[in-house]
């Protein structure tokens, strides 16, 4: 069987270093392995479009910034397909016949689906295309006989309710689709990276997020405001790494080689965390250090995106061509979808 990924992300804003760690990295690192033979990268404008129907003109222009930032954090088009959701119209046709599998009650019950409802204080006004988006996101993952999906914790309800779709499917029209998995950062602090105001999660909404096209300076300022040990007031005091967003960062950041190249009188992240418990240890000095490693990440992944921004017709050029091929590929599946559902009428030249 091949080896084949699939993944992607709503255009609803630039991505920050919350998607960084949390899946982009991992992709880049998946994408360079050689180990799988296909990479699929899609650009969810449909699915931003659930919940943005009246404002097309915020999903176009992240449509571009989204891609700017694949492009930027080395996401490469001689390696992955990257492609527009909606140029694929198979997408929508899958869904359709998947809708037939799976109970309202079912979609009620995703927990993701149920989150964001809220949220989006929606109460009863939930737009029917998005109540059904986790129904639409099986159809991206199958269309593409995805057999990995490197994305953040937050989808994993998606990818369950995908292969419920895939079991029900195969069950009741044999089978056809590829029963997929979710590939997650095997570090805790990647998996959910803590808004700047210590919040549980960074999102645009809160406006607590680093974005991987920020500023060096912008970046700079955020880490120093951002927030720490509320109780730790002087620095000879002990503080607390628990729950601190510096030192989460830290642990999704950092390496042992940071220490030797920016902070050496400590070897590793566990004596900065020690001395830091143990007080004498200032915030600014380990948000100082912070910056470094942050700055020395983004700064080729800012430099990459420059140099697309200035040429965007080829940017066009990847993302029409990427969705020409994934085009061809969705068609493939939605071919076998159709046979495996007897209604295939004009291929079999008979009723
Ligand atoms: N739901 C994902 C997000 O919120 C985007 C997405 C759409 C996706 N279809 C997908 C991710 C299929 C992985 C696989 O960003």
């Amino acid at each position: 069987m091949k080896k084949i990924i699939l993944t992607g992300d709503r255009p609803t804003g630039r991505l920050h270093v919350g998607h960084y760690v949390g899946s982009l990295k991992g992709r880049v690192a998946l994408q360079n392995s050689g180990d799988f033979d296909e990479v699929y990268i899609m650009i969810a404008d449909a699915q931003a479009l659930t919940d943005n129907a009246e404002h097309p003109e915020k999903v176009r222009t992240n449509v571009k910034q989204v891609a700017l930032d694949y492009l930027g954090v080395g996401i490469d088009p001689e390696k992955s397909t990257i492609f527009i959701q909606s140029a694929i119209p198979e997408l929508p046709e899958l869904t359709t016949y998947y809708m037939n599998l799976v109970t309202v009650a079912r979609v009620q019950r995703n927990p993701t689906v149920k989150a964001e409802i809220q949220q989006k204080n929606f109460s009863s006004r939930v737009p029917v295309g998005f109540f059904c988006y986790p129904i639409s996101q099986a159809a991206d993952i199958t269309a593409f006989r995805a057999t990995a999906v490197p994305v953040g914790e937050d989808q994993m309800p998606m990818l369950e309710q995908c292969k419920e779709i895939v079991h029900k499917f195969n069950a009741t029209y044999g089978e056809t689709l590829t029963d997929p998995d979710i590939v997650l950062s095997s570090n805790k602090a990647c998996l959910r990276l803590p808004g700047l105001d210590g919040k549980a999660k960074m999102s645009k909404s809160l406006g607590n997020c680093i974005y991987l096209s920020d500023e060096p300076k912008d970046v700079e300022e955020k880490i120093r405001s951002m927030f720490t040990d509320p109780d730790h007031i002087r620095a000879d005091q002990p503080g607390r790494v628990e729950g601190n967003p510096v030192f989460t960062y830290l642990d999704a950041f950092c390496t042992d080689e940071h220490f030797v190249e920016f902070l050496p009188e400590y070897q590793n992240l566990d004596e900065l965390k020690a001395h830091y418990m143990r007080g004498g240890l200032g915030d600014v000095k380990v948000k100082r250090f912070l910056n470094q490693i942050v700055q020395e990440e983004l700064s080729p992944i800012r430099k990459r995106r420059a140099m697309w921004e200035q040429r965007l017709p080829d940017v066009l050029d990847i993302l029409r061509e990427g969705s020409r091929r994934a085009h061809e590929k969705a068609a493939e599946t939605l071919a076998d979808v159709r046979r495996a559902m007897r209604i295939d009428y004009f291929e079999q030249g008979s009723l």
